[in-house]
């Protein structure tokens, strides 16, 4: 891959890849997202991949989206430029593998959007984050509006974007923003211990159940409830259903193929 500002590595089946802009405190531009993108592409295709971690560095996950970049553009150029972002944070969010966002530092604007786009966020103890979009004179562009209040519910997303306060891991931690909070030189290894313990489970069941959770959010109980019903069902057919319950009958640790 010929990323340029990513750094992308594979350590087992975990992938990691780390934005990597560190004098713009890893602002997004098109070529981040370009990167983004292609790494996702990665992971879509590696089978030995089982889970993603994104992160940045200490200071910052990444701080938005690059607003020099948007400084000059007009209505078309924010068009293209959202096509982009959407394109690449649908293909993230879908992606039939664990995702998680490994958050130090700054992650605004576009950069909470891409967090929120990953399954899990663990934050360091030095994590801000936030939606501070309205203070340019905007709202947010990368699924803020949409996927927060997914998450943390209508009047809390509604008092962070409409005020487009920072806010702090703790409190992030509180509204239920992020998973946990680590100290900030732990994060790495709580991200991997976390990536490890998925690793463990039955690839195809996690698999279906992130499609459960996924579409079912996007739809309503009823048609979530049939869509739920189809991939339980679905897995009576793989291999390991039979061992894991084998595995409990036969009161030993289940070992799990993905198939
Ligand atoms: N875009 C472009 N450049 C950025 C940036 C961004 N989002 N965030 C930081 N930078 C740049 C700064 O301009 C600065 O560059 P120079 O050294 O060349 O001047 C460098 O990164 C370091 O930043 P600061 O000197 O500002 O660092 P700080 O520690 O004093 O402040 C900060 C850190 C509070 C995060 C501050 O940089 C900041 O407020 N950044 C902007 C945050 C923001 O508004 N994000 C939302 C962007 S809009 C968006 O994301 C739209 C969307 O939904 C898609």
């Amino acid at each position: 891959m010929d990323l340029k500002y990513i750094n992308y590595k594979r350590e087992g089946g975990i992938a990691w890849a780390q934005f990597n802009r560190p004098k713009k405190l890893n602002a997004l531009n098109p070529d981040v997202f370009r990167d983004l993108e292609a790494v996702v592409a990665r992971c879509e295709e590696d089978d030995a991949v089982r889970v993603l971690i994104l992160t940045g560095n200490e200071k910052a996950f990444a701080a938005g989206a690059d607003i020099g970049a948007m400084a000059a553009g007009d209505i078309g150029v924010a068009y293209d430029q959202t096509d982009q972002t959407m394109r690449v944070q649908e293909r993230l969010a879908d992606l039939p593998k664990p995702t998680i966002a490994a958050v130090s530092g700054y992650a605004l604007g576009g950069g909470c959007e891409v967090a929120l786009c990953c399954d899990f966020r663990i934050a360091a103890d030095n994590a801000v984050l936030g939606l501070p979009e309205i203070t340019l004179g905007i709202i947010p562009g990368g699924g803020g509006t949409q996927r927060l209040p997914r998450l943390v519910g209508l009047s809390i997303a509604a008092e962070l974007i409409f005020l487009g306060e920072t806010i702090k891991a703790d409190k992030a931690e509180r509204i239920g923003l992020v998973n946990r909070i680590v100290p900030s030189d732990s994060l790495e290894a709580e991200a991997t211990a976390l990536a490890e313990k998925l690793i463990e489970r039955p690839a195809v069941a996690l698999r279906a159940a992130k499609t459960a959770i996924r579409k079912g959010m996007s739809t309503s109980l009823k048609e979530g409830l049939q869509i739920e019903q189809g991939v339980f069902c679905m897995l009576f057919g793989t291999e390991d259903k039979k061992e894991g319950m084998a595995a409990f009958l036969e009161k030993r640790k289940p070992k799990f193929k993905g198939k």
